[in-house]
């Protein structure tokens, strides 16, 4: 009989069905949030699994799931994965790098322009009947050309950011762990600095940083602290790279002027304090939502799930395996 495979998400029929010549497919035909108990429920007699990035798959999720053998992840980002545990399982991971570079990198630079050009706060005001006339000195908000745009966290979306500085005469400073080859720097016109530098120097910061112990509340109190009055905030990252209750502090005090933010502590749930504020935009985490990019994305979970299974052009080969080690272990 046919390997089975769980998808937790519904997406693009035309996609999953490149999966059923050779599984089963256990499609779930509406978005939901599963308990651990679900999950490991759906994943017990899964061979395979195609998640979102609200699914953790940590060793609880793994304990009775004796047939997976592997799980494709609907995301760049997997910090919802744990690759140790499932490596010791010796169940193979991947996600969908690449190709969505492009598209996070136009809407962080959309949430910035957005939020310091202050468009979501001037349509709200808009919206409620308030514009009976302008002030001269009204809904003034900083540029974005001829500033320094900081980037914390210089992967692939980090660079896509970076290229596009140029048609606004905008200077690039990045902080990273390690320092990019001077081709890169080049090609991207990016300028390495420290993060105290960063967080001083930037006009306009945005993170990409992966989330990781180290990058939790990378940006907290102090960092907001140091960072200039009139600075504007960016998180294309995850909930937890930004301290959610300093930052809401902080731009109810003045201390940066305004931020932009499509992930959050908790999500779908957003500190409250959040909600009240007026220089902030909020998005339920979409900056990988174009049509192209989340048909790219699946497409790309698909294709390694059949590479996975002996099938389709990468057989054997699933493209973007985070934890290759398991496949030469089965063999
Ligand atoms: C989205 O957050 C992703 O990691 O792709
Ligand atoms: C984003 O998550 C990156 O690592 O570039």
């Amino acid at each position: 009989s046919k390997p089975r495979v769980w998808v937790s998400r519904p997406f693009f029929p035309d996609i999953v069905d490149r999966l059923r010549p050779f599984f089963e497919v256990d499609a779930e035909s509406e978005e939901q949030r599963f308990s651990s108990a679900d999950l490991a429920t759906r994943l017990a007699d899964a061979d395979a699994a195609i998640v979102g990035l609200a699914e953790r798959i940590d060793v609880a999720a793994i304990r009775q799931a004796k047939r997976l053998r592997f799980v494709a992840n609907l995301g760049v980002g997997y910090n919802n994965l744990d690759i140790e545990a499932l490596s010791a399982a010796g169940i193979g991971a991947s996600n969908t790098p690449d190709v969505l570079n492009e598209t996070v990198a136009d809407y962080a630079w959309a949430l910035m322009l957005a939020a310091a050009r202050r468009v979501g706060e001037a349509e709200r005001w808009l919206r409620a009947g308030q514009w009976h006339g302008s002030r001269f000195e009204g809904w003034l908000g900083t540029d974005v050309h001829g500033k320094t745009i900081g980037i914390l966290g210089m992967g692939r979306i980090g660079q896509a950011i970076a290229r596009r500085a140029a048609g606004f005469r905008a200077r690039v400073i990045y902080h990273n762990r390690s320092r990019l080859p001077a081709a890169v720097e080049q090609a991207c016109a990016a300028t390495y600095v420290d993060k105290a530098q960063l967080l001083t120097e930037a006009d306009h910061l945005i993170l990409v940083v992966p989330y990781t112990p180290e990058s939790h509340h990378a940006i907290g109190e102090a960092e907001l602290q140091a960072m200039k009055r009139s600075a504007t905030l960016v998180n294309v990252a995850r909930g937890g790279v930004v301290d959610d209750v300093a930052l809401a502090r902080a731009l109810a005090r003045g201390t940066i002027a305004a931020a932009a933010l499509d992930v959050f502590e908790g999500e779908p749930a957003l500190h409250p304090s959040l909600l009240a504020l007026d220089n902030i935009v909020l998005s339920p985490h979409i900056a990988s939502a174009s049509r192209d990019t989340r048909r790219d994305m699946a497409a790309l979970a698909v294709d390694n799930v059949l590479a996975a299974f002996g099938h389709g052009p990468h057989a054997g080969r699933p493209p973007t395996i985070l934890n290759p080690g398991v496949l030469a272990d089965a063999s």
